[in-house]
């Protein structure tokens, strides 16, 4: 397992669609482990391939719960989708800025996991918000673009962390 570098707000990588995943081969698992890894040093809830250079429709969930692994949605794709409200995020990408969009409150995806299994999840808050921004950045979307206009906050190194230790204690 090794930490990957995250590639931040200008690199280009990131503005580029991921393919599909073929095969979930050794190489594919291997790049989860990494992900996983450099998500969790971090303190990211969720990282996708593109962010480490990799254009494949991969992307790892954790949202820090006791007992629960991170999540692994390869091929995944939203087929439904409820309401909408305004959430605040971040992204690993565009360290210490935060803005305010609409995201959808509930949603249905379906994914592959790591063991190329076919999943069908519904879910709703932090967790179908996080599965959102993902999928965004397969499509080569970031987050940065949808904003709503004038929420963008740009915050220290120190708030950052203390923002993330309260997003962890409202999840419970
Ligand atoms: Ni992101």
């Amino acid at each position: 397992m090794a930490i990957r570098m995250i590639r931040e707000e200008n690199d280009e990588i990131l503005k580029k669609k991921s393919r599909v995943v073929e095969v979930i081969d050794d190489k594919i698992k291997e790049l989860v482990k990494d992900m996983i890894e450099t998500a969790h040093k971090n303190n990211g809830v969720g990282l996708a391939a593109v962010q480490v250079g990799v254009l494949k429709r991969v992307f790892i969930v954790d949202l820090y719960e006791e007992g629960k692994e991170p999540l692994v949605l390869i091929n995944a794709e939203i087929t439904q989708t409820k309401g909408e409200h305004e959430v605040e995020e971040g992204c690993l990408s565009f360290p210490n800025q935060f803005a305010k969009l609409i995201r959808p409150k509930e949603i249905t995806v379906t994914y592959l996991d790591i063991n190329g299994k076919r999943e069908k999840l519904k879910c709703k808050g932090l967790l179908a918000q996080a599965i959102c921004h993902e999928i965004d950045h397969l499509n080569g979307e970031v987050f940065i673009d949808k904003i709503i206009p004038g929420t963008l906050e740009v915050i220290t190194e120190k708030d950052r962390e203390n923002k993330l230790e309260d997003r962890r204690k409202q999840q419970g």
